[in-house]
């Protein structure tokens, strides 16, 4: 079934809990959900903390991920997820999205799976060369690792989602999911699994900020971010020394704004124009500021001053947000738990549509299955 013709709209996205969330998932995605979500266009909301998923390459470290499952879900509700309004649930206690990538398993290719552009950029990243060899394992793809796509096919058809927000590296995750959903509902001439449309941000910055040294991505791995959980004076350091342009030395030399990280998260981050007659009002506009910049004559201090109050008017309140849930963890664990609870009944509802279609829900449909026994047994004797 297409997105566009399900009655409901449900949106399910998540995250790896491998650590704390950053600027990068926050204009990637987290922002978006919140819009999503006070929207009121939406009649479901699911946001999963994809532990499982983690555990992927940390298998051997299940306590890191067990304390980011916390840090996430305060850096959810500090950024205004609404536990009234947004599901939040844990992936690891939801036993439906095990039986169904079971399932979807088999509807996938090695061969389709190897081609899966953001599996083999991580596997490359992670040192996975698949080339393992009898005595050393180490070296070699984990199975598990490989085939979480599948696995996250399976988050988002047990939702029945119609709508995941996601940052532009989850594309061919969506593009699997679909690929599964067609040849599962073929198979079973069924209509069970929905198609899921993704929704990408808008503005192309947004899509994938850039790290602070100016590298393609914000990631924790390359050490170039800023955190939602960071305090006042690591956000000033680390703004402070962010890249800019090499070729401006002196204020008055003629400076470059692409590729200056000042003035590409300038783009990501300035709501109006309001906030250059409140901080910088010698500018009317972003325009402005990079036309003097270009010409010369204004100084990366200055900038950096003005992007650092306009990225503090973002964390401030979610810092103060994030105080308040902290005092209260017993809170946030009942959330993830009345959650994960819900998650666990509309996500068994799919596993059983699911077993319906292709026949195997033996013991909900005992009077029909036998029914076709009897009548495959004695077509079997006429035949002999
Ligand atoms: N792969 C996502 C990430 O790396 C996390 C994730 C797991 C997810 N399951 C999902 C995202 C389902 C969207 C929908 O961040």
């Amino acid at each position: 079934m297409l997105a566009k013709d399900c009655e409901k709209k449900i949106i399910l996205t998540g995250d790896r809990p491998t650590g704390k969330l950053h600027l990068g998932h926050y204009v990637g995605s987290l922002m978006r959900r919140v819009e999503l979500q006070n929207s009121g266009k939406f009649d479901e909301i699911n946001i999963l903390v994809a532990d499982d998923q983690a555990l992927t390459d940390n298998w051997d470290n299940p306590k890191k991920i067990r304390d980011n499952i916390i840090e996430v879900a305060l850096d959810y509700l500090s950024v205004g997820i609404d536990p009234d309004k947004s599901f939040i649930c844990i992936q690891s206690a939801i036993p439906a999205l095990h039986a169904l990538t079971f399932y979807y398993m088999n509807m996938v290719t090695t061969q389709r799976l190897s081609r899966n552009p953001t599996v083999k950029s991580e596997m490359a990243l992670r040192g996975f060369n698949g080339s393992s060899t009898e005595n050393d394992n180490e070296a070699g793809l984990p199975a598990g690792f490989f085939t979480y796509p599948v696995s996250q096919t399976a988050d988002i058809t047990a939702f029945k989602a119609t709508n995941v927000p996601v940052g532009e590296d989850q594309l061919p995750m969506l593009e699997q999911a679909k690929e599964i959903v067609r040849k599962f509902n073929n198979t079973y001439n069924c209509d069970v699994l929905v198609e899921p449309d993704i929704m990408l941000p808008e503005n192309a910055t947004q899509r994938r900020l850039p790290g602070l040294d100016g590298k393609a991505k914000m990631s924790k791995s390359l050490g170039n971010c800023i955190y939602l959980s960071d305090d006042p004076k690591t956000v000033k350091n680390k703004i402070m020394s962010m890249y800019t342009d090499p070729t401006h030395i002196n204020i008055s030399d003629p400076g470059h704004v692409d590729g200056n990280m000042v003035f590409t998260y300038l783009d990501a981050f300035l709501k109006d124009d309001s906030q250059f007659a409140e901080y910088l009002p010698e500018y009317k506009n972003l325009d402005e500021m990079k036309e003097h910049y270009q010409k010369g004559g204004l100084g990366d201090v200055k900038c950096k001053k003005f992007l650092l109050k306009i990225m503090e008017e973002t964390l401030e309140p979610i810092r103060a947000e994030r105080a308040k849930w902290v005092q209260d963890i017993g809170s946030v664990f009942d959330i993830l738990k009345a959650g994960t609870d819900h998650a666990v009944k509309v996500t068994n509802e799919t596993l059983n549509e699911c077993r319906a279609a292709m026949r195997i829900n033996y013991f909900d449909d005992k009077p029909s299955i036998v029914a076709d026994w009897e009548a495959w047994e004695k077509e079997s004797h006429q035949a002999q």
